[in-house]
């Protein structure tokens, strides 16, 4: 008789037999920092998650470091916002600061930056209104802008976040005529038009102010469309494939791994987070177990990274084995 039990009978033997396994070398941590002085504000939805500005950041870049985390996902959250979103090309903005700051302070960690606007536009959409819809094109032209900003500050890589049609061949076209041809690009490729984005609108302060985004992010229905998508970016140039939110969409990691020959990244999205803290919290759930194997789900699903806010306690119970 075929017994599947037999290789399950002590834990030398489930070592030998398993088959996927989460590192620390898969992780990036992001990171929201907020311009100003004296910041520290744990997001109330988010335990253990903190903006900071700059002058805060540093015990937390100490302990990203000291994790052996590989990477860093920057957010920033300025202290003007307008129509368009200007400030996130200001060579001096908070992102463009906070590159530097790192570069120059943890050189060995790797910095990674979102680009998109919603958290630098008065009305939160992810680029500029026209007629009551974010305008795809003129959007294409400042994500040129911004990431160009981005690369010049001395970011690792790019990852645009909006879901603008053509914004890969855009983003790649613009750094490789400024000399970066060398920066790669994480693509959001599939991005979710999401209600597991609830609590990092609050940490990002980036809700929009009216309407949603379903007009460029995508039905959450839809699984054939997110192969176009990742075929598109990775015909643009992508380096990298992103798949968001992970938890609820694992069936397109796989898609993904198994048609692309890129590295597949997932981003365990804030409201995953929450859901597992806040049954850990209420002792419904063993917090620390769910989240070391729903990391594992995506693993096994496919992904080669996870961006996740677990990422430090991760790397802690990692790092002990
Ligand atoms: C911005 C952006 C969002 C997230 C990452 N980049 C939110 C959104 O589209 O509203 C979500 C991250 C998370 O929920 O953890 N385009
Ligand atoms: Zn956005």
């Amino acid at each position: 008789m075929n017994r599947t039990r037999r290789l399950r009978k002590s834990e030398n033997i489930r070592r030998l037999v398993r088959e996927n396994q989460l590192t620390i070398d898969d992780l990036i941590y992001p990171l929201f920092i907020e311009e100003g002085e004296n910041i520290e504000t744990e997001i109330v939805s988010m335990p253990g998650i903190k903006r900071f500005s700059l002058d805060t950041i540093s015990k937390e870049l100490d302990e990203v470091v000291s994790l052996d985390i590989p990477a860093v996902l920057l957010f920033g959250i300025p202290a003007e916002k307008d129509d368009k979103g200007t400030e996130t090309w200001n060579k001096d903005g908070i992102i463009q600061q906070a590159i530097r700051f790192i570069k120059k302070n943890y050189p060995s960690l790797y910095v990674i930056t979102d680009v998109c606007f919603c958290e630098y536009t008065s009305h939160g959409h992810c680029g500029i209104i026209h007629d009551n819809d974010v305008d795809n094109d003129a959007t294409l032209v400042n994500i040129a802008k911004q990431s160009i900003s981005h690369a010049k500050a001395g970011a690792d890589m790019i990852a645009p976040s909006g879901m603008m049609d053509g914004t890969i061949a855009m983003v790649r076209e613009a750094l490789d005529n400024t000399g970066f041809v060398d920066l790669p690009i994480m693509a959001y490729s599939v991005k979710y038009s999401s209600a597991y984005y609830g609590p990092f609108r609050d940490a990002a302060d980036s809700a929009p102010s009216f309407g949603d985004r379903r007009t460029y992010q995508m039905d959450s229905a839809n699984r054939d469309e997110a192969m176009r998508e990742a075929t598109f970016d990775d015909e643009e140039g992508a380096d990298i494939l992103m798949v968001k939110p992970a938890l609820s969409y694992l069936d397109i990691v796989r898609d993904l791994k198994n048609n692309f020959d890129r590295p597949i990244a997932c981003y365990n999205v804030s409201g995953e987070y929450a859901m597992i803290k806040a049954a850990a919290e209420k002792g419904w759930i063993d917090g620390e177990k769910v989240m070391m194997e729903t990391l594992l789900s995506m693993k096994r699903a496919g992904a080669d990274i996870i961006i996740t806010y677990f990422a430090k306690e991760v790397a802690k119970i990692l790092k002990t084995k």
